[in-house]
């Protein structure tokens, strides 16, 4: 059932084009209107969301701040995302205009499921992104948008990850439809924007190889940086656990705006550090990232940049280059996430660990 890979793992991570693709078909009704199926929040109601707090643990926290970038960028509507485990404990604030999103792969989370439980007890709204059909956080949730990434086996998340993303993005660009924030056809650019991901997702899983080359030549290596802005940022937190969870090295994301209040002073001579670069584009947040990479570069780190095609501003300051397709800053995690997954991947399978079922993880953690 592995398809010829040797881990379900790195055949999740080559499903992914396919599994965008899934997630994304029948969404749109004959007149090209967004539609989800699983909504059941009437558009009244969600016109009147004042609030959005999206809940998850781990990887689809991540996906959780991808989705707010994108929610208040599309919408105007405030977004907060919170860790499920600290959720409760912190008597957020909450009404009938509230709409708690809770992302969850497995939809068994203890956390994620205790966290709703809290919110529609003070009468939130409550929409679960799930890719488990009748799972129990759907099951306790007012609507669902389903995630079609077929079952995921290996225990860290990928074609979960990406295709919550989609689900993210869709619920985005819903509410920026029912709401109006957004006109039809700046919906439909995003959405054709959306259709050409897995042709673009594939274009990265072809150049594997010299991912591969790159990680197995980290083997021994103690601890690797990510730093990445905007969109950029939760995809630097992604790598990083992926690299903790699967080959047990020391790793940690930072926002590169932040390096000189602090990590910086971690740069020392050889050490590995993974740029994700963002699209250049009107605002400063490429020049912003380039001169982050030179800070660190100065000081002696090792750069590894994820950068789009074309980008030639890049390549003073890259020890190593792996291109990604140009794409909108915003659905730039589609694509970035991968060789990162890649990556985490091949370097704990050359250390000789297994991948899928790593040490101390469980798929659903049920328990608080
Ligand atoms: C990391 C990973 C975990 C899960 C987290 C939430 O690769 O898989 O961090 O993302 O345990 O799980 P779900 O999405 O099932 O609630």
């Amino acid at each position: 059932e592995k398809d010829g890979y040797d881990w379900f793992m790195r055949k999740e991570i080559f499903e992914q084009p396919h599994a965008v693709a899934d997630s994304l078909l029948g969404r749109r009704d004959a007149e090209g209107r967004l539609q989800l199926d699983e909504m059941r929040l009437a558009d009244e109601e969600l016109r009147d969301i004042d609030k959005i707090i999206i809940i998850a643990c781990g990887t689809s926290f991540y996906a959780g701040m991808v989705a707010k970038y994108a929610i208040e960028h599309w919408t105007r509507t405030p977004v907060e995302v919170e860790l499920a485990s600290e959720f409760r404990y912190r008597d957020p604030i909450i009404d009938s205009t509230t709409l708690v999103v809770a992302i969850s792969q497995s939809g068994e989370t203890a956390d994620t499921l205790q966290a709703i439980m809290h919110a529609r007890a003070q009468r939130a709204k409550v929409l679960a992104i799930c890719n488990t059909n009748g799972a129990s956080i759907p099951r306790e949730s007012d609507a669902v948008i389903y995630t079609h990434a077929g079952p995921e086996i290996g225990v860290a998340s990928t074609k979960g990850l990406l295709t919550q993303l989609v689900a993210c993005y869709l619920l985005a660009l819903y509410i920026a439809q029912v709401k109006g924030t957004r006109y039809g056809d700046e919906i439909e650019d995003i959405m054709a924007q959306l259709e050409a991901m897995p042709d673009h997702i594939r274009t990265v899983l072809d150049g594997a190889e010299q991912v591969y080359e790159l990680a197995r030549a980290h083997v021994g290596t103690r601890s690797v940086l990510f730093l990445g802005r905007h969109a950029g940022y939760p995809v630097a937190l992604e790598g990083a656990l992926k690299l903790k969870e699967l080959a047990y090295i020391h790793a940690e994301g930072f926002a590169a705006g932040e390096l000189k209040h602090g990590p910086i002073a971690l740069i020392e001579d050889g050490l590995p550090v993974l740029c994700v670069v963002p699209p250049r584009g009107r605002d400063h947040l490429h020049e912003k990232m380039l001169s982050g990479i030179q800070e660190v570069r100065a000081r002696g780190a090792r750069t590894i940049c994820l950068a789009e095609a074309g980008d030639t501003s890049i390549e003073p300051y890259a020890d190593h280059l792996i291109r990604l397709p140009k794409v909108p800053v915003l659905l730039q995690p589609l694509v970035a996430c991968v060789p990162l997954q890649l990556f985490a991947c091949e370097l704990a399978t050359a250390m000789g660990h297994d991948v899928d079922q790593p040490r101390n993880l469980a798929k659903s953690v049920t328990v608080e």
